[in-house]
């Protein structure tokens, strides 16, 4: 289709498996007690982009074809994801007399007849990454002090920062039930450690600069600080989820580099348009409050790539754009430079070698589809 001009649509090839994906994660997000099942919900009624989970459905479906680990065998055989234990039952554990309240069938998430290539424990990861991305916002509005997301109030703006807080935990919290059920030790470790670099990566970004110098010089690392920093916060999550998609399927080890490289390359494009749109994009086609970055003082790939040919914008780094004046002054900077150019050109870059990282698996409209998120990344307007 590509080679017609046509271009294809990604989401087609993985429709039935994302017309159930909110449902199961509202279902995996159950609790006993009203509000916290409210709070927990919230941002599942937004309008987003499940980005993720689409890239690990695709993933899946890409590296059905490709060649087997011995290690496939060991895998394959049917788990139930859904298992015994309601998470559910945790609130009527504590009170007995109620056992009523949160019955295990509850529970069951739901998925179409399978007569796809995708393993439940595929259709699961991909809900397991939208409930850790979704935790991750949950916490970064918060750190934010966010008001709108998905088109709608922020939760902490909407129910408080505490509630929004405890939210997020109960996401993690269970993401990780989910993910131990799958039973993969590999995949756990992944999807745990995903979790750790999005706090480091969050940590990286609450200092600006390799130092917290009051008139810091541009210099080589940091630009290398500010993509290690995107890596950990964004890419982190991509990257090491298509690695656990193609662990599940029982990929051989050059596939589940290869699934990786992807995502790596992809979170990086990814971030580095999302950190572009901050600064081109109003507020209504993104959801969200734009020209944010300099509100809350970050320095992102526009403006290091303007501060390296602008001396003058060092000062303003190194207080955080906190003076009179400072935010419109950077915007100006970075508008009259060519930073949005070369952000967009490293976008590019990286976008291009997330299709380079699967040009070995076998043609499949999966395949198809995996390229044609890494060209959408690049003209996506939100
Ligand atoms: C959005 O970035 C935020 C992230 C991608 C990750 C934030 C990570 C944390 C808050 C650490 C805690 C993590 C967990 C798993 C609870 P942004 O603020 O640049 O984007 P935005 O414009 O969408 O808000
Ligand atoms: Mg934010
Ligand atoms: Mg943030």
């Amino acid at each position: 289709a590509r080679d017609g001009g046509i271009s294809v649509d990604p989401l087609r090839m993985v429709a039935k498996e994302m017309k159930f994906l909110t449902g199961n994660i509202r279902q995996l997000l159950g609790s006993g007690h009203p509000s916290l099942d409210t709070v927990a919900k919230y941002y599942t009624q937004g309008e987003g982009k499940h980005v993720r989970p689409l890239i690990v459905l695709l993933m899946s479906r890409a590296t059905a074809l490709t060649p087997k680990s011995p290690r496939y065998n060991l895998q394959n055989s049917s788990i139930d994801i859904d298992s015994a234990i309601s998470p559910m039952a945790i609130l009527s554990d504590v009170n007995p007399s109620s056992p009523t309240t949160n019955p295990i069938s509850h529970t069951q998430t739901s998925y179409p007849a399978s007569d796809s290539d995708i393993l439940p424990s595929q259709r699961r990861l991909a809900e397991i990454t939208e409930l850790i991305h979704t935790a991750s916002l949950l916490h970064d509005d918060v750190i934010d002090h966010s008001v709108a997301r998905r088109g709608q109030p922020s939760a902490n703006l909407e129910f408080g920062n505490k509630m929004a807080v405890l939210a997020g935990d109960f996401l993690l919290s269970r993401a990780s039930v989910a993910l131990a059920r799958l039973r993969d030790a590999e995949v756990t470790e992944l999807l745990a450690t995903v979790i750790a670099n999005l706090v480091e990566g969050e940590f990286m970004q609450l200092k600006n600069t390799v130092s917290d110098e009051k008139n810091p010089v541009w210099k080589e690392d940091t630009i290398n600080y500010y993509l290690q920093k995107t890596y950990l916060k964004s890419a982190s999550l991509i990257s090491k989820s298509c690695r656990a998609a193609s662990l599940l399927g029982g990929s051989d080890a050059a596939t589940v580099d290869a699934a990786y490289s992807y995502g790596k390359n992809l979170g990086l494009s990814f971030q580095l348009v999302d950190d572009m749109l901050d600064y081109t994009i109003s507020e209504k086609e993104l959801g969200k409050p734009a020209g944010a970055d300099l509100e809350l003082g970050l320095a992102t790939a526009p403006l290091i790539f303007a501060w390296k040919d602008n001396q003058e914008l060092g000062a303003l780094v190194g207080r955080k754009f906190g003076q009179q004046g400072d935010i419109t002054r950077a915007r100006e900077l970075v508008l009259q430079s060519n930073g949005l150019e070369q952000t967009r050109a490293l976008a590019e870059e990286y976008s291009n070698k997330a299709i380079s990282a699967i040009e070995s698996f076998p043609d499949s409209e999966a395949k198809d589809g995996l390229i044609e998120m890494a060209i959408k990344t690049l003209k996506r307007r939100k």
